[in-house]
């Protein structure tokens, strides 16, 4: 039996020389693979747009001009593919201004022949253009492949039944490549019918299938499914392996990759279904397949639909009406409008509508109408659906148990699990819908994600990044550090100049009076003293940095130390050498009394709540160590009373690597609350934690927003100063790792790039699953083509710097840059494995 492949074409794939020359390479190399080769295409991109505005328009010279348009662009591309031109195409447009002439506006069935001439025109010249690039071809006529099961026209249901004559050519042994076009099919009465839009993905699943092809192939301007949207996510992941069922649910949840209906085809001859792009044709793509292993089963994807409409629906006789279910779904059924999601109680029934159904008006009234007959309807208009996607997905609920937190302060309609198991729908306002999906993907995809199913994130393959990302000075410098590293393995470098950058825009803040840098981020000397000559003070949380800093001699007068669970002794040597202490627990002021009195200090408070780039580094809340809880403010009275303690200041810290500008503020404002009962207080320190961004999708934090935010705090508080402490703000993005290639393995379709030195030198991605941007400053500017795991040399699986990864090809003695190093890099290193941790060194 002959081997077959069918490839099909979107319009973006069939618009360009570029792309037509894909396809041809793509053809050859099948032709090595099998006997025979299908090609299903769409019409030009925009073609069938114009095509249908054509059909809606009754003005003559309007007419003409969409017309000129449709056969200006197709001979543009004609001209450009230097093929000749064959009569053929005249005469197609000839109909086509034929068809137009005698066109009834509604009249579905000539509705049908003007549009398909899109699909018959892309199939004809990509015939002669195949053929000029000498491969044999075969024109098959897309009507004569595909029988319509149902009677509509224009959204059809098909089955693959060749005509005679087709048959024929597809039996003949001497042909070997076939070209026609999608969403077109023929009907009983021999009138053109269509697959509806994007219905060229089941008119090639449907030859597939009747042919049983060993595979049929989708190839549009991405790769495949992602994690998400790319376009409201740029972290979103490539899915490298589906089941069939997960396709379809993520298809019929709103992914616009594929056609819902393309999957069905494939199901009896379980015929593998690959996504890829002409625009990276070598790049890997989805594989969708009946091949499912027990184990895998995981949240795939986020899905969103916007625009859907719900519709809550009360018993006029609260409860136990029978029949009630009934009586309204047969409403449903009478005006032809069918439901998505649905969730019942005894009297309550509420379901929601897609956009599509939604704009149905006339009919959604006649249904509103007659529902009023058996209950009281509301109607919650343009909602956002958000589907958690994946196999077995209740199996697997205590791994989304951390979005739910999410949900805090919004609103959720609706909570829908799908009968087939395959997801889980939020229905929730969709003013906050984007920003709640980016953090439901950050929280979900952002860490390591298993490399069988997930490949690179969009960005990565895209290869961008966005302007504000990084302060990429290490590009200027690039020469100055690969010859550094011929004396290295590895070596954390820092750049003055950004750190000065960074403060320049802290000190920026008008508000502010003061700034402690957190030494603990970042104890480079040079970089101590830099920031100490600029003006900072410096915030210290051990004996231990305190003893450094004297020992460093560092001319900073100005020290603050805030330290958590320390021991006693520390207390002492900080009040003994006049240090500006912080104090966050009760127990220190009630047990060790004597050593308070008469002293000046500041008191540590809990806000309440933490925020923080990760859970480890959020410091509020009732289950954080940190801080002294507000209520217990009163009992604060009595202890500084009875032992003439002076509060000079309050300090609030609420985590780390924060990129809303509204949080300083916030502590701001619950510190003031604390006034009336601490009068002594003069300043709030107001802590650290200013974010910058790590993914590419990061925005940056908006420190004027800060600053306004701050200035209005600070008119409302007079005679308070305000202080803050920031650590990674001053010095992150000063600070890149480099370290050498050491070994390159591929073992199971992952390729692992090893590296000098590991997570005993940067522990952030295993601790925080910390995203670090990764670069080969060796091959800054080649093609980035491999998907790559690098990772360190610990005996630790979590030594990983990044999963998945874009990078050139690497070579061993390759210098890898990871950016973004500058905080809590050296200064979390350890001796691990025994293996010294990267040195440090300051750029001239
Ligand atoms: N003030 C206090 C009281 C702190 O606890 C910290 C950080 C800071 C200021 C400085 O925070 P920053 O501005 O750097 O966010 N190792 C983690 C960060 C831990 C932060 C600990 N405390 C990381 O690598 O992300």
């Amino acid at each position: 039996m002959k081997t077959s492949i069918v490839v099909k074409f979107g319009g973006t794939s069939v618009s360009t020389v570029k792309s037509w020359k894909t396809i041809a390479r793509v053809v050859k190399q099948r032709l090595k693979e099998v006997d025979r080769v299908i090609i299903v295409v769409s019409a030009i991109a925009g073609i069938s747009d114009t095509l249908d505005e054509l059909c809606q328009t009754t003005d003559p010279a309007q007419r003409q001009l969409l017309l000129d348009e449709i056969e200006t662009r197709h001979y543009q591309l004609i001209n450009k593919l230097k093929i000749s031109k064959s009569f053929y195409y005249d005469r197609q447009f000839a109909l086509l201004g034929y068809s137009v002439k005698n066109y009834r506006i509604g009249d579905p069935v000539s509705y049908a022949r003007v549009m398909a001439l899109g699909e018959m025109m892309s199939a004809m010249i990509g015939e002669a253009f195949l053929r000029s690039q000498k491969i044999p071809m075969t024109l098959l006529l897309a009507r004569n492949l595909l029988l319509a099961t149902d009677d509509g026209y224009t959204d059809t249901a098909c089955i693959f039944s060749p005509i005679l004559e087709e048959q024929r050519f597809l039996a003949e042994g001497k042909r070997r490549v076939f070209i026609t076009g999608g969403f077109v099919a023929r009907n009983d009465n021999d009138e053109t019918v269509l697959l509806g839009r994007g219905g060229s993905d089941t008119s090639a699943t449907l030859i597939a299938g009747g042919i049983k092809a060993q595979r049929c192939e989708i190839w549009s301007n991405v790769p495949g499914f992602y994690s998400t949207d790319p376009r409201t996510v740029s972290e979103a992941k490539l899915i490298r392996k589906l089941s069939y069922e997960e396709a379809q649910e993520i298809a019929l949840m709103g992914a616009k990759v594929l056609h819902p209906r393309a999957i069905a085809p494939l199901l009896p001859e379980q015929i593998e279904l690959r996504l890829c792009s002409t625009d990276d044709y070598r790049a890997e793509g989805t594989v969708i397949s009946g091949q499912v292993q027990t184990g895998d089963s995981m949240i795939k994807a986020i899905s969103v639909k916007d625009k859907i409409l719900l519709l809550q629906m009360a018993s006029l006789q609260m409860w136990r009406q029978a029949g009630f279910l009934s009586d309204i779904f047969a409403c449903f059924k009478r005006h032809g409008l069918s439901v998505d999601l649905v969730a019942t109680s005894e009297a309550t029934v509420c379901v929601s509508l897609d956009k599509g159904m939604a704009e149905r008006r006339p009919r959604l009234d006649a249904l509103l109408a007659d529902l009023g007959n058996f209950c009281r309807v509301k109607q919650i208009p343009s909602c956002l659906a958000i589907s958690l996607i994946g196999r077995s997905i209740r199996s697997i609920l205590p791994k989304i148990s951390k979005i739910l937190t999410l949900f805090d302060n919004q609103i959720v309609y609706l909570v829908s699990q799908s009968a087939n198991n395959l997801s889980v729908t939020f229905v929730v306002d969709s003013q906050r819908g984007a920003r709640l999906v980016q953090r439901m993907h950050r929280l979900l995809f952002s860490g390591k994600t298993s490399v069988d199913v997930f490949g690179s994130s969009w960005s990565d393959l895209q290869g961008h990044q966005q302007a504000s990302q990084l302060p990429k000075w290490w590009i200027d410098k690039r020469q100055q550090l690969l010859t550094l590293m011929q004396q290295h393995d590895m070596l954390y470098v820092y750049d003055l100049e950004t750190v000065g950058k960074a403060l320049q825009q802290l000190q920026s803040i008008e508000a502010v009076d003061r700034i402690y840098y957190a030494v603990k981020a970042n104890t480079c000397r040079q970089v101590l003293t830099f920031l100490a000559d600029k003006g900072c003070g410096l915030e210290c949380v051990s004996q231990g940095e305190l003893i450094y800093l004297e020992q460093a001699q560092l001319n900073s007068s100005d020290v603050l130390f805030t330290p958590n669970f320390c021991q006693r002794d520390e207390y002492s040597y900080a009040l003994q050498h006049r240090y500006q202490v912080t104090v966050d627990n009760l127990y220190v002021l009630e047990k060790w009394g004597d050593l308070w009195r008469g002293q000046e200090i500041f008191l540590r408070i809990d806000p309440g709540g933490g925020r923080g780039h990760h859970r480890h580094v959020t410091t509020g809340g009732v289950r954080s160590k940190f801080g002294i809880a507000r209520s217990d403010i009163t009992k604060v009275r009595k202890i500084i009373d009875q032992y003439k303690i002076k509060i000079k200041g309050l300090h609030v810290h609420s985590g780390s690597g924060i990129l809303t500008s509204d949080d300083w503020r916030w502590r701001a404002e619950m510190l003031a609350e604390l006034l009336d009962e601490l009068p002594d207080v003069k300043i709030f320190n107001l802590g650290g934690g200013f974010g910058v961004p790590e993914h590419p999708q990061d925005q940056r934090l908006a420190i004027d927003a800060v600053a306004k935010s701050l200035a209005e705090v600070k008119d409302r508080l007079s005679g308070i100063d305000l202080w803050i402490e920031p650590g990674r703000y001053l010095v992150a993005e000063a600070g890149v790792l480099l370290a050498k290639v050491t070994q390159i393995k591929r073992k199971d379709g992952v390729t692992f790039v090893g590296l000098t030195t590991g997570m005993n030198s940067l522990i952030r991605p295993a601790l925080y699953d910390s995203y670090h941007q990764i670069f080969n400053l060796s091959r800054l500017d080649d093609r980035k083509q491999e998907t790559v795991d690098i990772v360190g040399p610990i005996c630790e699986s979590a030594d990983n710097f990044g999963n998945a990864r874009q990078l050139p090809p690497c070579q061993e003695g390759d210098v890898l840059l990871i950016a973004n190093a500058g905080a809590y890099g050296a200064t979390m290193s350890s001796g691990y494995n025994l293996r010294r941790p990267a040195d440090e060194l300051i750029l001239d």
